[in-house]
């Protein structure tokens, strides 16, 4: 690695067990928040979650909770604006996010909208925030997106098919409550599909151009751990402590990120996401080979020791130096073979119903994507319709 200057700021207080979520109320009492606003979605609702979270909350009773559920899988600026109202009619003074990416980004942009005192989130699209935030506690539900610890928001812009990023310092929660009892009901197929986006985030975070020590480390363990539980996991949703590790090294990986950035993998991604609707988790699942291999003539030694934590020591050891990149390329392969099998995580866009004509459209949004800066290796329109193409 080369020195060069960086910074690698992760100021979230994490809480992270088994019975993490009981000290949900402590947190609230030392930011002095009395009404929280719970930012959730239908899905969790039903499943009983959002009650292990009130059981949590009745332990006070100094506190007042609204809640706001109707956050859909691909939130927009009219659900922002919808949340910001309850916030504002009920005097909240503090958001509590309950869900996945959807859930804790969309949760984010209400908080924009409330502090700013702002209307729509679009409007603010590319200015800067000036005023504080209000109080945030991430509660994340799925083990993937490491919002709960990243300071970007990402919201679908349904007028123009594409997703707005919102980032900023101010945006990083202050709390993060990872309780693996909140994923245990996860299918098989979103825990798979969540960690291989954990997986590439941990990944692009250490081969990108702004990657530095910390971020590595952050990201290599990561790798790590999703290598040694995501398949028990999907064997046994139950297994608590498998899912107290995915969540850990999704809430890593998100730390890795958030300071060195993602590359081509997401750029590719978010373009998929905003113009054929695909799930970004399995975006990343089907993009993370090719994008490693496209980044290979720029950062083969590093993709090569990306195989001590995909592999382990033995594979490592036994893999010459010149070969290991291609091997790590070849053990993604065969964890998505086993993830296929045993969930159906799509490894190709035929699989995941992309049709072929939409390809170039997706290729001119992912070049204008802001994740390009970060990668290794420059990316034109025709690498990344080229990539596209093998993917398909
Ligand atoms: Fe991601």
């Amino acid at each position: 690695m080369k020195s060069q200057d960086f910074r690698f700021y992760n100021p979230v207080k994490l809480i992270s067990g088994n019975q993490a979520l009981d000290s949900l109320t402590y947190e609230l009492s030392q930011m002095q928040c009395l009404r929280p606003l719970m930012v959730t979605d239908q899905g969790l609702l039903k499943a009983g979650l959002i009650d292990r979270v009130n059981e949590s909350l009745e332990k006070s009773d100094n506190l007042t909770t609204f809640l706001y559920d109707r956050v859909p899988p691909d939130s927009s600026p009219a659900i922002v604006s919808e949340a910001a109202g309850v916030f504002r009619e009920h005097e909240c003074d503090s958001i509590i996010a309950v869900g996945g990416g959807s859930v804790i980004d969309t949760a984010k942009a209400v908080n924009i909208v409330v502090s700013e005192g702002a209307v729509d989130i679009l409007a603010l699209k590319g200015s800067r925030l000036r005023k504080p935030m209000k109080p945030f506690i991430a509660i994340p539900t799925t083990a993937g997106t490491g919002s709960e610890v990243t300071y970007a928001a990402m919201i679908r812009d349904p007028g123009l098919n594409e997703k707005v990023i919102f980032a900023s310092y101010q945006l990083i929660p202050d709390v993060a409550i990872l309780d693996p009892r909140m994923t245990v009901t996860l299918p098989p197929l979103v825990t798979a599909a969540t960690a291989m986006d954990a997986m590439s985030h941990a990944m692009e975070a250490c081969i990108s151009n702004h990657r530095n020590p910390f971020s590595d480390a952050h990201g290599f363990f990561a790798i790590q751990l999703i290598r040694e539980n995501l398949l028990q996991v999907i064997d046994d949703g139950e297994d608590i402590q498998g899912r107290f590790y995915l969540a850990n090294a999704a809430c890593m990986a998100g730390a890795a990120f958030s300071n060195s950035g993602v590359g081509i993998i997401h750029a590719l991604g978010h373009a998929l996401g905003g113009e054929c609707g695909v799930a970004h988790g399995v975006a990343m699942n089907i993009f993370l080979p090719h994008g490693l291999e496209y980044n290979m003539s720029e950062v083969k030694d590093i993709i090569g020791e990306l195989l001590l934590p995909l592999a382990g020591p033995d594979v490592y050891v036994q893999t010459p130096k010149e070969t290991r990149a291609e091997k790590t390329v070849e053990c993604i392969r065969g964890f998505q073979d086993q993830l296929y099998k045993h969930t159906k995580l799509s490894r190709t866009l035929s699989q995941a119903d992309v049709k072929k004509n939409a390809l170039e459209a997706v290729a001119q949004k992912a070049i204008k994507d802001a994740a390009v800066h970060f990668n290794p290796k420059k990316i034109t329109y025709e690498d990344a319709l080229a990539l596209l193409e093998k993917a398909f």
